[in-house]
């Protein structure tokens, strides 16, 4: 009885969710009914229908490979959204077909990968996340969008918010890292920066919150692999983020390919209807990721794409990304009575929603300018941004002896690797229109800051990767030729100082490139070695797009830097950094691990009930051949300068449930140099009806000192922060005590404690 009422009860909110019309006599609503009143079912399920353009894929090749199917599909109106077509006039061709052949002349809506930079790169968004700056973040997404708008689009698929933890899984070069509050921060900067307050304005173009949920969290890191996750980790870790980006206004949202605990998130509707569009009142709309309607097949959910289109759109999925399967089954299911029509009319009514903020009503051709697209990608005044944004992302991960800034006295320089005159990695994976090889490569960066004054001695060393390196290729890592160590190790050994710029190449993470090995490809580590013999000075300049296990460098190197791929400016970025003109500030966002073995490795782990241990003692929560901490943890990195924190206080010592805590605390610049510091606040609840993590990050704020001056840096801690999800999705505060950490990374704080009683 209990069960049925309870299904009963989830098919009214479900329904509810599902003909929610924004109750709201708006003009917009006005419109949106009036256009609705008009369109046949076939009109609108084509509104429900997204094709990618034939001449660039972002995921397996199309089922509909005859270009004359997809003209007559548009001019039929039986697409209502594009994908991966670009530039003004290909988009004013495409939308020309619609707009003056169907019956309504609805305008497409075309959407692509801008995730982070348009044409001037910006560096991937894990480590823009490292900047722990959300406004850096908001100003690289406002840069994509303009640029992306006057190339013709007006929707990305971005940001990914998925907070991930397995440093395997190739896409969490994607987002923001391992933390959800942080996750949060940046998901609202980026959509605000894409969206800006009017997305009728020509510079803004819709953002997407994806994947929702649970994508990070795939099986062993291999990408799509099925997800295990419980309430309580979806509740608290995978969704705020997601929950962020819907109160921050985002115009759609992207399911994901995973299945969740069995379901494919393409079709729960607790996520899409109960949550997002229920609970939360988002009155966007949801496309699908690149025909997960029709995977379901393959997760053995439906029988066939028909059934397919059927769950999927009775879990909430608005828009179908090339499945086919709206398009194909959605008419004879509403027709058969066994698809109800308001659930497509809802659909609909979203989708218009987002065409008619976006102007598109207006002018079709709003976004096919080609004046300004002439003059708006890859600007000088971008390119500006770019740097900025790329050596405020940066990681000093080690400075032994204070090697870094170089001394400007030093008469030479060798910059070495693989990775040193690479202009394309840099560049990174989804790099939307980045004209390939246009990245400042370290070497050109290094050589425009040297001047005439120290001379630079280049050699590659070896190569990284071997054959033909494509978006679409798998790469094969170099492991035999050591032809050019000898000019690399006769470079180090006349230099002063060896720049060794290595890591992974651009398409070595991204969508479909987990890795079970995150130690450094191929040759590196044994260059690294070869030189290590002749000279011990060595700054490693790491390019990557996930953190990677580098227990040898971490150990002999001089100093690391970790630059991540950073972009169109990187060599300039990275040369600001390495002479100090810019003291490095960035933070880990996500874990370095010691092995890949401890994967998954993250700061804010639940205890268990052998903590710790003693190193000798057996049959503790521990490995046998490895301590539990990683190589850098969450939220490290160093400066230039040093810093203390002392005076930590709480105005209070106990508050009520619903109450405030304020936090203050003195941060000192110990150094001689000016500097920036994150100050991070995190806390404990210590006794809870579930186990809370042994950490949480609950605050930050970046800020700057001059040497020698000291800061109060103060935080709140209220009702958002105090509270946990249980595992049903009820946000609990509870009473008990509360450990209060600040410090600058989760593994160095000062502590105090309250109570909420
Ligand atoms: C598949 C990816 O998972 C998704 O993130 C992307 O937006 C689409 N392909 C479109 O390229």
């Amino acid at each position: 009885m209990k069960h049925i009422l309870g299904v009963l009860i989830m098919m009214t909110l479900g329904l509810t969710a599902c003909t929610n019309n924004g109750g709201g006599d708006s003009e917009e609503d006005r419109f949106v009914e009036d256009l609705l009143g008009k369109m046949t079912l076939e009109e609108k399920i084509g509104q429900m229908n997204q094709r990618t353009g034939q001449w660039e894929m972002t995921g397996p090749a199309p089922k509909t490979d005859g270009s004359q199917q997809l003209l007559d599909d548009l001019k039929q109106g039986r697409v209502g959204s594009m994908l991966n077509v670009v530039g003004a006039e290909a988009t004013r061709k495409a939308q020309q077909l619609v707009v003056e052949n169907s019956r309504l002349g609805i305008p497409l809506i075309f959407g692509y990968d801008v995730v982070h930079g348009h044409q001037t790169m910006f560096p991937i968004p894990l480590g823009e996340a490292a900047s722990w700056d959300p406004e850096l973040a908001r100003l690289s997404a406002s840069v994509a969008a303009k640029e992306a708008a006057a190339n013709g689009l007006q929707w990305t698929f971005a940001p990914m918010v998925d907070v991930g933890r397995d440093a395997r899984w190739g896409r969490v070069m994607e987002g923001a890292g391992e933390d959800t509050y942080l996750g949060s921060a940046f998901a609202i900067a980026r959509v605000q920066g894409f969206q800006g307050d009017d997305l009728s304005n020509e510079n803004t173009i819709a953002a997407c919150a994806k994947h929702f949920a649970g994508y990070a969290f795939s099986e062993s890191g291999r990408d799509y692999n099925a997800v295990e996750i419980g309430g309580e980790s979806l509740h608290n870790v995978v969704i705020p983020p997601f929950k962020a980006a819907s109160d921050a206004g985002v115009a759609t949202f992207m399911n994901s390919f995973n299945t969740i605990d069995g379901l494919p998130a393409t079709a729960s509707s607790y996520l899409q209807r109960t949550l997002l569009k229920g609970q939360w009142e988002f009155d966007g709309f949801v496309v699908s990721d690149w025909n997960s309607i029709g995977e379901m097949i393959q997760h053995g959910v439906a029988a066939d794409l028909k059934e397919a289109a059927l769950r999927a759109i009775k879990g909430g999925s608005d828009m179908d990304m090339e499945a086919d399967a709206y398009l194909s089954h959605l008419k004879e299911l509403v027709e058969s009575g066994e698809v109800d029509e308001r659930y497509v009319d809802d659909a609909v009514r979203r989708i218009l929603r987002i065409k008619y903020r976006l102007g598109l009503f207006d002018d079709p051709y709003k976004y096919c300018n080609e004046d300004r697209e002439k003059n708006s990608l890859l600007t000088a005044e971008n390119k500006e941004a770019a740097r900025k944004v790329a050596s405020e992302s940066m990681v000093l991960l080690k400075n032994e002896n204070n090697i870094l800034p170089i001394n400007k006295d030093i008469k030479s320089i060798a910059v070495v690797g693989p990775l040193a005159d690479d202009k394309d990695s840099p560049l990174g994976n989804w790099r939307a229109k980045a004209i390939s090889n246009s990245a400042v490569s370290l070497l050109e960066g290094v050589t425009t800051a040297c001047g005439n004054d120290i001379k630079v001695n280049y050699a590659k060393g070896c190569d990284l990767v071997t054959g033909e390196r494509t978006f679409s290729n798998i790469l094969t890592f170099n492991s035999d030729d050591r032809s050019g160590f000898k000019e690399a190790v006769k470079a180090a050994k006349k230099s002063d100082v060896v720049l060794l710029a290595i890591g992974e190449d651009a398409y070595q993470s991204g969508e479909g490139r987990s890795q079970t090995d995150i130690t450094l490809s191929g040759l590196q580590v044994e260059l690294f070695d070869e030189i290590y013999k002749v000279n011990k000075n060595i700054v490693v300049v790491l390019m990557t797009g996930r953190p990677v296990v580098i227990p040898e460098l971490a150990e002999k190197a001089a100093a690391i830097l970790e630059t991540w791929h950073a972009g169109s400016e990187a060599g300039n970025a990275m040369a600001d950094v390495l002479f100090g003109k810019v003291n490095p500030s960035g933070k880990l966002p996500m874990t370095f691990p010691r092995s890949v073995g401890q994967i998954p490795i993250y700061y804010n782990y639940k205890n268990t009930g052998r903590p710790s241990g003693n190193e000798m003692d057996n049959l503790w929560s521990r490995y046998t051949d490895s301590p539990n901490t990683p190589q850098y943890p969450f939220g490290y990195g160093l400066s230039y300068t040093s810093f203390t924190y002392s005076n930590l206080n709480l105005d209070k010592t106990e508050i009520q449930p619903g109450g405030d805590v304020k936090v203050s605390v003195t941060v000192t610049n110990t150094g001689d140099v000016k500097g920036k510091e994150i100050v991070q606040l995190y806390i404990r609840d210590e006794v809870a009806a579930y186990a809370r993590p042994v950490k949480e990050l609950k605050g930050f704020n970046k800020i700057e000192l001059d040497a020698g001056e000291s800061k109060e840096v103060t935080f709140t801690l209220g009702k958002d922060e105090l509270g946990y999800f249980h595992p049903n999705g009820t946000y609990v505060i509870e009473k008990g005590s509360f450990k209060v950490m600040v410090g600058s990374n989760s593994a160095e704080t000062i502590e105090t404690s309250f109570v909420i009683k």
